[in-house]
């Protein structure tokens, strides 16, 4: 009997050394361990052995059998491992080196933009700061002069947190932020996206983006603000705009203005995007209210600023000519692969 197990533990062996595949060692599994296997057998034919021998040959035979088992279990593993080997030759090579065969990416047109109109503000001296989503009622609200019984808020309607914070509605949320962070005098503009809840149009969507910008120092008036904001304009557009100033209620700022452009999709004539009127509200404007900059740490006496809050979802429909805001966030990569940098 000893023979046979030594003999069996040696064609296991070798029959196993010639298993390719899972189902192979599978087959070989149900020869050696199953109900009618070779080890199954063995054991079976103890019970007509005595039971001294009984003993020493089930330790022999059970140790083969754990000793099956385990080279199986080894062999199914390396199988499967020669397998995800092959399969990963097979995929195709790259070297992600070489140059593209046109298939880049490109930026969204809002990037580009915003881009842009860093750089036209940095080389004016403006700091470029970033600023969160979320933000507090404070921040949004208080900080720029809207207490919380204000009218203004009911226009601004968003999203609210389970603890008491919000998704900014409007860039103007970090001005408090930049006056404590750098006190005056500063240049600073801020992009980010804002939220709003809103019945969405071919004008309105719910995500939308701001580029808000402040100019704080002894000194500064209205025609500060006008100069910076028509050379920041025209660099935009790259040719002259019309603009117009009309009076705009904004609680942070006094005086407040609506600086309107004439609509470039229609030429003036009347088109969805600028309601029929001709004009496109693009960046209201003013000069800061003294109570913000109060509550920013900056000495209204001493100091006067202006601040403007430009639409860069609008600014961009303007420049390239998207009649339907919604375009934007549509993730539709036909229309916004068309953008590619300059
Ligand atoms: N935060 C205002 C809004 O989203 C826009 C705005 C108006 C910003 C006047 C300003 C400003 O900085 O001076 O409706």
């Amino acid at each position: 009997m000893k023979e046979k197990i030594d003999s069996l533990r040696e064609s296991f062996e070798q029959e196993l050394s010639r298993t390719m595949s899972s189902d192979a060692v599978e087959q070989l599994r149900v020869a050696y361990l199953g109900k009618k296997g070779s080890v199954t057998g063995l054991l079976k034919s103890l019970k007509d052995v005595g039971a001294q021998e009984k003993k020493e040959l089930g330790q022999h035979i059970n140790q083969l059998k754990k000793q099956v088992e385990e080279r199986l279990a080894q062999r199914v593993e390396s199988i499967r491992a020669a397998e995800e080997q092959r399969e990963i030759a097979a995929v195709e090579r790259y070297d992600v080196t070489l140059p593209s065969k046109g298939l880049t990416g490109s930026y969204h047109p809002i990037t580009l933009v915003q881009r842009q109109l860093e750089e036209i503000f940095s080389s004016m001296g403006f700091i470029v700061e970033d600023f969160k989503e979320i933000v507090t009622d404070y921040e949004c609200f208080e900080a720029v002069n809207i207490p919380k019984d204000h009218p203004a808020r009911d226009m601004q309607d968003t999203y609210y947190l389970e603890n008491g914070q919000l998704l900014k509605t409007h860039t103007s949320a970090a001005q408090n932020f930049i006056l404590q962070k750098y006190g005056a005098p500063v240049r600073a503009i801020f992009p980010g996206r804002c939220f709003r809840n809103e019945a969405t149009d071919a004008s309105h969507e719910t995500t939308f983006f701001q580029m808000e910008g402040i100019m704080v120092d002894k000194n500064i008036s209205i025609s500060n603000l006008i100069y910076f904001m028509k050379t920041m304009l025209s660099q935009v557009f790259e040719r002259e705009v019309k603009v117009r100033l009309r009076p705009g209620f904004f609680p942070f700022v006094e005086p407040g203005f609506e600086l309107d452009i004439n609509c470039l999709i229609c030429g003036g004539e009347g088109c969805s995007t600028c309601h029929h009127s001709g004009w496109v509200e693009l960046c209201p404007c003013g000069m800061i209210h003294p109570n913000v900059l109060k509550m920013g740490g900056v000495d209204p006496e001493e100091y006067t600023g202006f601040a403007f809050g430009l639409g860069l979802t609008r600014l961009v429909m303007m420049k390239y000519g998207v009649k339907d805001i919604r375009d934007l966030n549509s993730g539709n990569l036909k229309a916004l692969s068309q953008f590619q940098q300059a």
